[in-house]
């Protein structure tokens, strides 16, 4: 069964690095250029305050679009395109760029432009890719810092299908660039899928796909095309794998179908040659080759003995032609298991009529087989695809629609809010998954004032309210700019249900918080409480401190909300909160260390929240310990430097309390014994790494608590404005 929407650190036993393997283990050879960036200085060559959706706004878009386009068919001797088109090409390269993404983490995808960089420039399922990008260059340079290679990307993949008749949705721009390689964790396994890798779904052993991975093998986008572990005649369980790995992109049966076919109506597989005869991937290629890979020499390439995949030949008569050829053919004919030149299984339809076979790539006097991979059998060997392709076969329309849509998906998926989209081409049509949010009003000043001090008057306490605005704001990652305060969507299921929500005490807050608004949105409700709340909280301690949050948040309704995609947001473990639901196959403080990165804190940001909020009494219910466990303070619900002081005081010694997880603790006084404190591995963490001791240490020390303060106010309100653009 799928185990979509469960935990991003579930896995198939064993404990395992947050990252798993990285580039420095792939190509520890490779110049280390990461010493450079440390002290904070960036990668990035362009202007602190570069703006890049100003900048795409400069572009004479139809002029880039009438560029890409021409190029399309403007032929290069390094690598000519077949057919005389580049389009397929240029759609494979797109969706490759897109389809890294996946709901679990929201990481991965299009926007950043990471298909430029290890690992993805030299996963073995985006070969030769690196020529689709160079073939490029020629119009990033043109347009220069006003066009991302990630909008590139997307948009010539978007070009492509126009140009060749197909249907197209739109386009959004406004994927800004990065500069170095993103840490995401693509698997743990030693080596690639065409090392001989073992697949990741093998249901006989109980092994499941571990989350948030989307790829059955390490460097696959999808899926292995020749079948789960390349076995051709598995029909049962490429279909479970292609469901498996799509759905995990947010992708049902019917878009499953609709791209795969749509997508191969177009160009062919590559694998004329043996692979034994190419060079390596770009990444550990030799200098002179300048960051190409996967390298055969000059002749090859110009008589078209070109090997990506290893399988070999177009799906379609007409493979520069939009249309309805791929379901024809692929259930016209019966197909026959056959092997490419490379040594792939792929399938040849038995006895084809001669006008139902494929032109030479190079040479268009010339007809050979179309083929079908073991994944497009599937197509119709599966009972429920199989239902949808003879409906796309029949009603070339729905295909033309249910593809266009798709498409915009997969490649928009991982933009967030519609907000963010850029350009001309944006469609009006507002869509589910977009989570849309309708325009909020801006609140007076009096008004928010007035309801401020109605909330402190209301009996509510401030770590009822600081953990409300943090359940709330806190399901925003900056990966795909999901979740997030503005919406209000805490007051929707699944999230009111939450167990890290303390739903009951979540549900009687949020009431009482309808109650008192008046004409403040919800949204804006819930976060103005949490900063009434702190300002409250800092007072008490002695400090005047302003929590200055941003307001004019829009409510959601449920039909606006697709409550099964909000599922993968659901926080596992929420160090923040001291909150773990399990022991998960990652330790509970790397899970932290995640999400304050999915929530875009520093190290100092994390340190002061954990700090604080435990000094707010802001923890979960659910530890075992009671909601004490982890504030090392005698007064919660006053902010202050406590959980610091504590935590460093030698005075206290701490020891495991449960043997078995190792997850929660006791400090007793050192002297008589006595018990002082609990803690969790989060908690601890804080005393225990040096460099997480060495801001304790800062927030401790004498003259630390305006420090703390200061740097907690402003991490709380980057939180709770996240997700508003
Ligand atoms: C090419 C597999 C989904 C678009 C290929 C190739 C394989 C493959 C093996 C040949 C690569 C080569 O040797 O050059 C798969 C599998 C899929 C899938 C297993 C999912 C189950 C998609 C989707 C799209 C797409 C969703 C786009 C919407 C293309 C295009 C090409 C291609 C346009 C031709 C590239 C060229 O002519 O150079 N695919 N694909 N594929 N794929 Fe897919």
């Amino acid at each position: 069964g799928s185990i979509s929407g469960g935990c991003p650190f579930s896995g198939n036993g064993g404990t395992r690095s947050l990252l798993g393997r990285t580039n420095r283990d792939w190509w520890p050879d490779a110049l280390q250029l990461d010493i450079l960036t440390q002290d904070g200085k960036s990668a990035n060559p362009l202007d602190e305050d570069f703006n890049y959706a100003e900048a795409f706004n400069t572009v004479d878009y139809n002029a880039l679009k009438a560029d890409i386009k021409a190029l399309m068919t403007d032929d290069q001797e390094w690598w000519p395109a077949d057919y005389g088109h580049y389009g397929p090409f240029f759609i494979r390269m797109a969706w490759h760029a897109a389809g890294t993404y996946r709901t679990g983490d929201g990481r991965g995808g299009a926007s950043s432009g990471q298909q430029r960089f290890a690992p993805l420039n030299s996963w073995p399922d985006n070969g030769n890719l690196d020529k689709a990008r160079r073939l490029l260059w020629p119009i990033k340079q043109k347009y220069g810092k006003n066009i991302s290679w990630a909008d590139l990307f997307v948009l010539t993949g978007n070009v492509a299908i126009e140009s060749m008749g197909g249907p197209v949705f739109g386009f959004g721009g406004g994927r800004e660039d990065v500069f170095e390689p993103e840490t995401v964790y693509w698997g743990t396994e030693e080596q690639w899928v065409d090392q001989g890798v073992e697949t990741r779904i093998i249901p006989d052993e109980g092994k499941a796909l571990d989350n948030p991975l989307a790829a059955i093998q390490m460097g696959l986008i999808y899926v292995n095309p020749e079948g789960p572990g390349g076995n051709p005649h598995d029909a049962e369980g490429m279909a479970r794998d292609m469901r498996e790995t799509f759905s995990r992109m947010a992708m049902n049966d019917e878009e499953t179908v609709a791209l795969t076919a749509g997508g191969h109506a177009f160009g062919k597989c590559h694998g004329a040659v043996p692979a034994d005869q190419l060079s390596g991937a770009p990444e550990g290629e030799a200098l002179a080759l300048q960051g190409f890979g996967w390298a055969t020499d000059a002749d090859q390439i110009r008589d078209g003995h070109i090997t990506t995949s290893g399988i070999e030949g177009a799906w379609t008569p007409n493979p520069t032609q939009w249309g309805g050829d791929y379901f024809r053919l692929l259930f016209k004919y019966e197909y026959e298991l056959t092997e490419s030149p490379a040594g792939a299984k792929q399938w040849t339809p038995i006895n084809p009529d001669p006008e139902d076979m494929a032109p030479d790539a190079r040479d268009p006097s010339k007809k050979v087989p179309t083929i079908m991979t073991t994944a497009d059998m599937a197509l119709k060997r599966d009972p429920e695809y199989r239902k949808i392709s003879e409906r796309f076969r029949d009603d070339q329309a729905a295909l033309d629609d249910a593809f266009a849509r798709a498409w915009f998906k997969l490649t928009h998926r991982d933009m967030g809010p519609k907000a963010r989209y850029q350009g001309p081409e944006v469609p009006a049509e507002d869509l589910i998954w977009q989570d849309p949010v309708p325009e909020g009003s801006v609140p007076s000043d009096s008004d928010v004032s007035s309801f401020k001090s109605k909330v402190m008057d209301s009996g509510l306490s401030v770590s009822e309210l600081v953990k409300a605005a943090w359940a709330s704001a806190s399901t925003y990652r900056n990966s795909d700019h999901r979740g997030g305060a503005n919406g209000a969507r805490v007051r929707l299921a699944p999230q009111k249900d939450w167990a890290a929500n303390d739903p009951q005490e979540l549900s009687k807050v949020l009431s009482k918080l309808d109650e008192l608004r008046g004409g403040i949105s919800m949204a804006d409700a819930i976060v103005l409480a949490g900063a009434a709340a702190i300002e409250k909280a800092a007072k008490d301690g002695g400090h005047s401190v302003s929590v200055n949050v941003s307001t004019g948040r829009g409510d959601a309704t449920d039909e606006q909300t697709d409550a099964e995609s909000f599922e993968p947001l659901e926080p596992f473990a929420d160090g923040f909160r001291n909150y773990l639901k399990t022991k998960a196959s990652v330790k509970t403080e790397d899970m932290m260390v995640d999400k304050a990165h999915l929530l875009g804190l520093s190290i100092p940001e994390m340190t002061a929240l954990v700090g604080g909020m435990r000094a707010l009494g802001a923890v979960s219910k659910h530890a075992k310990h009671g909601n004490s466990i982890g504030v090392l303070t005698d007064r919660p619900g006053t902010l202050s430097n406590d959980f610091f002081v504590n935590l460093l005081d030698m005075g206290t010694k701490w020891d495991v309390v449960d043997e078995s997880g190792d997850e929660e603790f006791v400090g007793k006084d050192r002297k008589t014994g006595e018990e002082r404190w609990t803690a969790t591995r989060t908690d601890l963490v804080f005393g225990s790494n040096s460099q997480l001791r060495a801001i304790s240490e800062v927030f401790a020390e004498n003259g630390g608590e305006e420090k703390f303060l200061k740097t907690f106010v402003s991490a709380w309100t980057k939180v709770m404005d996240a997700g508003r653009f």
